[in-house]
């Protein structure tokens, strides 16, 4: 399984401090913040990983990452992305890269306490289809949201108003290579992007979607300067530092 990180976008939810540089890379306690979804898909076993990144910044990313070394990889694959079409969009930009394997998609502000290893192996027994990660939240309006019937997904909505459970549906997404085939078939949604939710709506509607629950904390780290703020407490706290 190759991985794939999304490390693009203009991260207006944290101006200005991304006025001059890529939000993935701000820091996170101690690291940048693309650190930390490297590290986990590494610890997942993923040691053949695409970052796809944009904007003005990208050559810093190369300068800061290199060849991953600092991680144990043998090497690092780039993409470029062109404007900010959105996470669909970015994603597309994987598919020479993925050369037919299934992948492991994780957004580059994404950051969880524990490991995915489960959800990995469960997928890869699965073989087909794709799987996401759900974890109960406070204010589902501000996610994809995911409606379950017994031990189904029924469908995702992005950002609603009236959300049809707690369950978020975290950065994490597990695919097999037809997902390439489905982002040639959305539309750009109201706000203009390729809709990652609209990639899992069609895996669900074909009855290929199936979901864990992910264990331990998760931090959307670019959300806001608080979800920023929030992430870098609980790293710290992570590394055993007092407040
Ligand atoms: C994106 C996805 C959303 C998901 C979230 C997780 O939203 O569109 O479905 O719940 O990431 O971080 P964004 O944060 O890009 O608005």
């Amino acid at each position: 399984m190759k991985g794939v990180i999304l490390a693009g976008g203009l991260g207006t939810r944290l101006a200005p401090l991304t006025k001059i540089t890529n939000k993935h890379l701000l820091p996170v306690y101690d690291r940048p913040m693309i650190y930390y979804p490297i590290q986990t898909l590494v610890d997942a076993g993923v040691k053949d990983l695409l970052i796809v990144t944009g904007g003005n910044n990208a050559g810093d990313f190369l300068r800061l990452l290199g060849n991953g070394t600092q991680f144990g990889l043998p090497r690092l694959n780039y993409a470029y992305q062109e404007g900010e079409g959105g996470i669909a969009d970015a994603l597309r930009l994987a598919e020479i890269f993925a050369d037919g394997e299934p992948i492991v998609v994780m957004l580059g502000d994404n950051i969880i306490e524990k490991n995915i290893r489960r959800g990995v192996a469960a997928f890869r027994k699965q073989k087909r289809g794709a799987r996401i990660f759900l974890k109960a939240v406070e204010n589902p309006r501000a996610y994809g949201v995911a409606e379950l019937k017994g031990d189904r997904i029924v469908s995702i909505e992005e950002k609603p108003a009236k959300p049809k459970s707690q369950y978020a549906v975290i950065g994490i997404y597990l695919y097999d290579n037809t997902v390439f085939d489905i982002i040639r078939t959305i539309k750009p949604s109201r706000r203009g992007e390729l809709e990652i939710t609209d990639v899992n709506n069609a895996y669900i509607r074909r009855g290929q979607m199936q979901y864990e629950i992910l264990d331990g904390w998760w931090a959307d780290a670019g959300a806001s300067h608080q979800k920023l703020l929030e992430t870098n407490l609980l790293i710290a706290r992570q590394r055993g530092v007092k407040s």
